[in-house]
């Protein structure tokens, strides 16, 4: 199987995700919270573009969640900080979603034959599922406002570090750089993605615990699946 990378939304084209299995990654933190809120048991994530479009779907069995300049919509019930998706919250929920980067890639990537959702969170689980299915495979970096960012990049690398170590898997030359990335700071992950322009932000935003959240690894072995718009 071969997997390949894209660097940021803005790259995507349906021509290269055609007859492939995609994983979409935004670490920062738009598929943490997707993972963690099904982790905790949400019903299902329903991923939307728009503001306007997550206040029509308000009622009493839904939360809604997401940011806008990385902090709290108006009228939303939970920010962007996977923090907040604990079980007590989200158990049982549908959760609807609308985020400045993940879910727009999400929405992007749907020529793709079957998308899942990445993290540091389940990383490992993502790589081994990858090499169980022998598909070949596109990982889409979410990125910052359409431009590369190196905490994606950096779980990229480790999904792809993961994978290669279930099976043999084909790497473009993208790809490879990030396993190589992933493979010299695995070590001390935050030693590269500090760098980022997001992880500065969001720290600047005093949102530090949701920084050291979102680089734990392999905390499950759920893959959630996005398919209609619905993850799950
Ligand atoms: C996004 O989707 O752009 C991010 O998740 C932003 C954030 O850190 O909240």
């Amino acid at each position: 199987m071969r997997i390949s990378l894209i660097p940021a939304v803005t790259y995507v084209n349906d021509d290269e995700l055609k007859g492939k299995t995609a994983v979409v990654i935004d670490v920062l933190r738009a598929t943490s919270v997707m993972t963690t809120a099904i982790i905790n048991g949400a019903s299902e994530i329903i991923a939307l573009t728009e503001v306007e479009d997550a206040l029509r779907m308000k009622d009493a069995k839904c939360i809604l969640g997401g940011e806008r300049k990385g902090l709290k919509i108006k009228g939303f019930d939970l920010s962007n900080s996977p923090l907040e998706y604990t079980r007590e919250r989200v158990e049982g929920k549908r959760v609807v979603m609308t985020t400045t980067n993940g879910t727009k890639t999400l929405n992007k990537v749907e020529a793709a034959d079957k998308i899942y959702i990445a993290c540091m969170l389940n990383g490992k689980a993502v790589g081994k599922r990858l090499v169980e299915e022998e598909k070949d495979t596109v990982i889409v970096c979410a990125g910052t406002n359409g431009k590369f960012s190196i905490d994606d990049y950096a779980c990229a690398g480790k999904i792809i570090y993961e994978a290669n170590k279930f099976g043999k898997v084909e790497l473009d030359d993208f790809a490879y750089a990030a396993f190589s990335a992933y493979n010299d700071h695995k070590d001390d992950i935050i030693s590269l993605v500090k760098n980022a322009y997001h992880y500065k932000y969001l720290l600047s935003l005093g949102l530090g615990e949701d920084l050291k959240y979102c680089f734990k690894e392999d905390i499950s072995d759920l893959v959630p699946e996005y398919k209609s718009g619905r993850i799950k």
